[in-house]
């Protein structure tokens, strides 16, 4: 069975975050010392994840991704990964990761049948990346990306947030970068989701500019033409290297938008944007039947306007989506616990 929204958009795209917490501090995700954690009792078992997915699969999802946080942080994810990959519905079964743990998961994470990894990479460069994640792993991550094609990954991509100031002088380092793989480099808009308390437009590269300073390097890009939902518009350069650039704070791809996400606690949000969610988990260990569940999210979905970031683009003057002492009332409206 298919459902659609109140703009004929599919349910089709299921993100699973399976834990709110992160190895790493990115300055456009975690920018604060600290954070309020979801209570360990309320994390979804993975038996429950299972359950769930199969009632997102009875209502046309076949895409799943793991988030996070960072999800190879959740304890044998690969045993997560070996039930999902198990279902004949599921199309496409990836990951993003911020690859610090990846070299030493890879090959579990392969064998339980995960299909494509897409690995957080901001920079090339060790000093920018301390103080960008307030981390030190640096050399982890490019081990972890290296480590992808041994396993037998295919597929892969890299996603970079750009900000102005910070890395934007690396897209062509970045695509050079990615031909050595091998994987797609996709550039992403700085966004004012929540959690990004540090936002501003100013620090915002949009796709336009991208472009140009892509087309100084390169010469002639052109765009790839083709039929999709997914949020990155791809672009190919003459040796026919592709590249994508997710525009969701100038360009919003709201209209086709068939995603959304379940958080390690089992709230379901419509939108990155969105303010609440549905509770999951409490009907799912209530014990309510198959047939409720499939009709609660059903409903759900139907009566969806979600339209986050095109609404976002109306407004005049442009401040982050939620102010600190809210997110620390509310983790689910942070992005680390959305998994973006
Ligand atoms: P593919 O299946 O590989 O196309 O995956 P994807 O591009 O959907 O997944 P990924 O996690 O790599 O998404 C890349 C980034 O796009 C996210 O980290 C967000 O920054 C952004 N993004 C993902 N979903 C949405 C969405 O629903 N709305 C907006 N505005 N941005 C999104
Ligand atoms: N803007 C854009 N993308 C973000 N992500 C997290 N916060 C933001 C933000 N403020 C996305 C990035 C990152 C992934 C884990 O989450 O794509 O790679
Ligand atoms: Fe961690 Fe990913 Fe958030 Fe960065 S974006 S802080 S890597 S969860």
């Amino acid at each position: 069975m298919n459902v659609e929204d109140t703009f004929q958009r599919r349910l089709r795209n299921l993100r699973i975050s399976v834990t709110d917490r992160c190895n790493l501090r990115c300055a456009y995700c975690m920018p604060e010392e600290d954070y309020v954690w979801l209570p360990r009792e309320q994390i979804l078992h993975f038996e429950e994840v299972s359950a769930l997915a199969d009632v997102f699969m009875d209502l046309g999802v076949d895409k799943i991704r793991l988030t996070g946080g960072e999800p190879l942080l959740r304890r044998d994810v690969d045993g997560l990964i070996r039930l999902l990959a198990a279902k004949p519905r599921l199309r496409d079964l990836a990951i993003t990761t911020n690859g610090v743990l990846l070299a030493e998961q890879a090959r579990a994470l392969k064998a339980a049948g995960l299909h494509r990894v897409t690995v957080s990479l901001d920079t090339l460069r060790p000093d920018r990346f301390a103080r960008l994640t307030r981390r030190s792993n640096h050399a982890q991550v490019l081990a972890g990306i290296g480590a992808l094609p041994a396993a037998g990954f295919t597929g892969t991509k890299l996603d970079t947030v750009v900000m102005r100031g910070v890395n934007d002088d690396e897209l062509a380092d970045l695509i050079e970068f990615g031909k050595t793989v091998p994987a797609e480099v996709r550039f992403i808009e700085y966004m004012d989701v929540g959690g990004a308390t540090q936002w501003s437009m100013e620090q915002v590269v949009s796709r336009a500019e991208m472009l140009e300073v892509l087309g100084r390097r390169y010469g002639r890009i052109e765009p790839v033409v083709e039929e999709s939902t997914a949020p990155a518009d791809r672009y190919a350069l003459t040796d026919g290297t592709v590249f994508g650039i997710i525009s969701s704070t100038t360009e919003p791809f709201c209209a086709s938008c068939d995603r959304s996400r379940l958080t390690a606690d089992g709230v379901w949000y419509l939108c990155l944007y969105a303010q609440s969610g549905v509770d999951l988990r409490g009907p799912l260990r209530r014990g309510v039947s198959r047939d409720e569940l499939t009709q609660l999210i059903a409903d759900t979905w139907k009566r969806r306007t979600d339209r986050g970031a095109e609404q976002r683009l109306r407004l005049r003057d442009r401040t982050p989506l939620v102010q600190i002492g809210r997110l620390r009332e509310d983790p689910h409206l942070e992005m680390h616990t959305r998994g973006g």
